[in-house]
């Protein structure tokens, strides 16, 4: 048996377990998906005792993704955002992958979004940064939008074809945007936007990576500006389905783990 899981603290209420094992169910994979605990100082070293027990792939979620970076050899992708949240540990030495990253790419692909143009990330944390870099090695032309303006303009240094601006410059941006992805947490659990309404429009694709509520005041005040909206969801969903591509090399049972996923919501 195959055995895969995620490292985080909190991990309590996690959607990945229900998500991956509809996925080994669908294709017939002798695996399964559990959650482990540890304490917030050892992300380092619960990846070595998950490589000594034979684990083959860990997730990796908060406040580890940046310690596991000295325990794995990680992607050139992975190196330049500067966090790891997909472990694969059947090579010779474990590899670190981020795949949210390509996670907000694909689920903007499954939408028809065409990758090209200017995309406006706002928020400048540890999703902002896997955001950016994903939508830039897309060619797409990044204006990076947060709160603490230093913060944005310190990504957009990294990033290529990037700038870095603050929340009061949004309008201004937005109205030759292509592509909007909320990467604050602003809207989480909340009815609140840090978007102001009347900048949205009709020829814009809104990607909110909240999904705590699915549909968040973003996401309405964008469908009622005729936008292409895409749920967190999404970007959960293809987040692990490229962790289950890389793991077991097989194409991901996508309509599975997203209904699966969505049933746990
Ligand atoms: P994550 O890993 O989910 O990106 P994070 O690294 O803590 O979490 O980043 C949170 C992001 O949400 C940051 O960009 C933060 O802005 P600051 O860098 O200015 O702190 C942004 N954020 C959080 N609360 C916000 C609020 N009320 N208004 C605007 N931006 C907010």
């Amino acid at each position: 048996m195959d055995v895969y899981g995620l490292i985080g603290n909190p991990v309590g209420h996690s959607l990945s377990p229900p998500m991956h094992e509809a996925g080994y169910e669908a294709l017939g994979l002798d695996a399964r998906y559990v959650t482990f605990e540890p304490p917030a100082d050892s992300g380092a070293e619960a990846i070595e005792a998950a490589e000594t027990l034979g684990i083959d792939g860990l997730n990796v979620t908060i406040p580890f993704k940046q310690d596991v970076l000295t325990a794995v050899d990680p992607a050139p992708l992975a190196e330049r955002i500067g966090a790891v949240n997909t472990v694969d540990f059947t090579g010779k030495t474990p590899t670190g992958y981020n795949t949210d990253a390509v996670g907000a790419v694909r689920a903007l692909a499954h939408h028809d979004v065409s990758l090209s143009g200017t995309a406006v990330v706002v928020g400048a944390g540890g999703a902002g940064r896997a955001v950016a870099f994903g939508l830039a090695d897309e060619g797409l032309s990044v204006k990076i939008a947060n709160r603490t303006a230093s913060k944005a303009d310190g990504l957009a240094a990294e990033v290529p074809n990037a700038s870095g601006h603050g929340l009061d410059s949004l309008s201004g941006l937005l109205a030759d945007a292509d592509i909007l992805v909320n990467c604050t947490s602003v809207g989480m659990e909340e009815d609140e936007t840090p978007v102001p309404a009347d900048a949205l429009h009709g020829d814009l694709a809104v990607l909110d990576a909240v999904y705590t509520p699915i549909e968040t005041r973003l996401l309405r005040d964008a469908a009622a500006a005729g936008a292409t909206t895409v749920d967190g969801a999404w970007m959960l969903l293809y987040q692990g389905v490229e962790a289950f591509e890389r793991w077991t090399g097989e194409d991901a049972p996508v309509d599975r783990m997203n209904s699966q996923l969505r049933e746990h919501l």
